[in-house]
């Protein structure tokens, strides 16, 4: 059943939604007429499956522009590209340098590596929301194997630097491992030009797929230590996982519809081009900060010279940031993400922790007029609730009053996380 009522998706930075019409029908003909497994036998459906499969690899290697489509791992999302690559990769006594915005889908994995010997140390934010170059330089020094850092964060929506900073460890003689989590599919991401090792993508983001999906995608022949063994088809006589990429990362079953639809997705974004898609949300992004700005009792979090990508982080002086996603959602029927985004360092390095903020993030078929939409209810939320309101006036909006707690300042009040 469809959920009730229209709805503005401002919440793309999850997942991107809705999905172009391909991705449906890509989907839905693989579970009807591809219904084999792949790379298992030899009869049409499990062939049908199987070129599907090695169709999709090639969509994947060349947005990347991998070295060849083995070195294409489908994963489960994101995460699970980087869990595979961190933990399949850094040993006891390595030395990792992270930055200062990383998700939790870096920070807790390494975490757990600090504990079991790894030597891991945080580059610092610049004071405009940037990776601190000068602080890399000086930390790589001290000795690096590899660096792991995401391309844009998905709190600020900020670009790190990535060729400079991939330059500086190929000095130091480190691999660069990518979370591509916020910029594949809206920032081109060419492995050769910027001289990353290994990139960890999801398929249901920018690159339109459905959720389910991520690829790890690798530069060269890294010796990642495979942590699912088992069946996929290939060298079935060894009792040990084949060395090759992908099989070496892939086993049990693929998720071919799911990839179906990612490789549908990953087309879809082709033919409408990356750039101008990302163009198209930061313009979007831009709009959307020139006009919140002009909103008094509003605090943007994000580049000092505007937006870089389609990610906006705000607060309305005096509303929780909970209560606002409740009153967009409940009142306005408007889809964003509040709270600490599973990324706290971030928060911690642009001074929103712990309450973290309110998330707007632009996806491939976000329109003005759903800017338009935004801006009236920030205004009318802050004009009812803030503490710098102006209460009564022009407000149309009717937030679910029974959810409301008078605050200190007479504002709104409700302690909800949204992590
Ligand atoms: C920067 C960053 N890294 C990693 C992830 C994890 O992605 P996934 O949900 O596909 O595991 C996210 C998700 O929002 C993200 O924003």
């Amino acid at each position: 059943m469809p959920v009730a009522g229209p709805i503005i998706y401002l919440d793309n930075a999850a997942t991107t939604w809705p999905k172009p019409e391909q991705v449906y029908v890509a989907m839905d003909t693989a579970v009807r007429e591809h219904g084999g497994n792949p790379g298992r036998a030899s009869h049409r459906l499990s062939v049908a499956s199987q070129k599907l499969v090695e169709d999709a690899r090639e969509d994947v290697c060349r947005v990347f522009n991998a070295p060849s489509a083995e070195r294409v791992v489908f994963t489960l999302n994101c995460t699970d590209a980087l869990c595979l690559i961190l933990k399949g990769l850094i040993k006891c006594g390595d030395h990792v340098i992270t930055g200062p915005f990383e998700h939790n889908s870096v920070a807790r994995p390494l975490h757990s590596l600090r504990r079991s010997g790894a030597t891991v140390m945080q580059c610092q934010a610049t004071p405009g929301g940037s990776v601190d170059l000068d602080h890399f330089r000086h930390l790589s020094r001290q000795g690096v194997d590899y660096v792991v850092m995401s391309h844009v964060s998905n709190v600020t929506g900020c670009i790190t630097p990535v060729r400079e900073i991939a330059a500086i460890a190929r000095d130091q003689g480190a691999s660069f491992i990518l979370d591509a989590a916020q910029s594949a599919g809206s920032v081109e991401i060419d492995l050769f030009s910027l001289g990353v090792d290994a990139v960890a993508a999801p398929g249901h983001k920018g690159l339109c797929g459905p959720m389910g999906t991520g690829v790890l995608v690798l530069s060269e022949d890294f010796p990642v230590a495979p942590f699912r063994e088992g069946g996929n088809g290939v060298d079935s006589a060894s009792d040990e996982q084949p060395r090759r990429y992908p099989w070496r990362l892939e086993g049990g079953t693929l998720n071919v519809p799911g990839i179906a639809g990612l490789a549908a997705g990953v087309r879809y974004i082709e033919s409408a081009g990356i750039r101008v898609v990302g163009e198209r949300e930061a313009a979007l992004a831009r709009a959307l900060v020139e006009g919140v700005s002009a909103i008094d009792g509003v605090r943007v979090f994000g580049p000092a010279a505007g937006p870089e990508t389609g990610v906006v982080s705000f607060r309305i002086d005096g509303v929780d940031v909970g209560l606002t996603g409740t009153i967009l959602d409940e009142s306005y029927g408007i889809a964003v993400r509040t709270g600490l985004h599973c990324a706290p360092a971030a928060h911690r390095a642009i001074g929103s922790f712990p309450e973290g903020t309110v998330r707007v993030s632009l996806g491939p078929f976000n329109t003005e007029a759903d800017v338009a939409a935004l801006l009236s209810a920030v205004r009318e939320i802050g004009a009812r609730f803030g503490t710098r309101c102006a209460r009564g006036s022009n407000a149309k909006g009717r937030p679910p009053r029974d959810r409301l707690q008078p605050g200190s300042a007479g504002c709104a009040v409700l302690n909800t996380e949204g992590v």
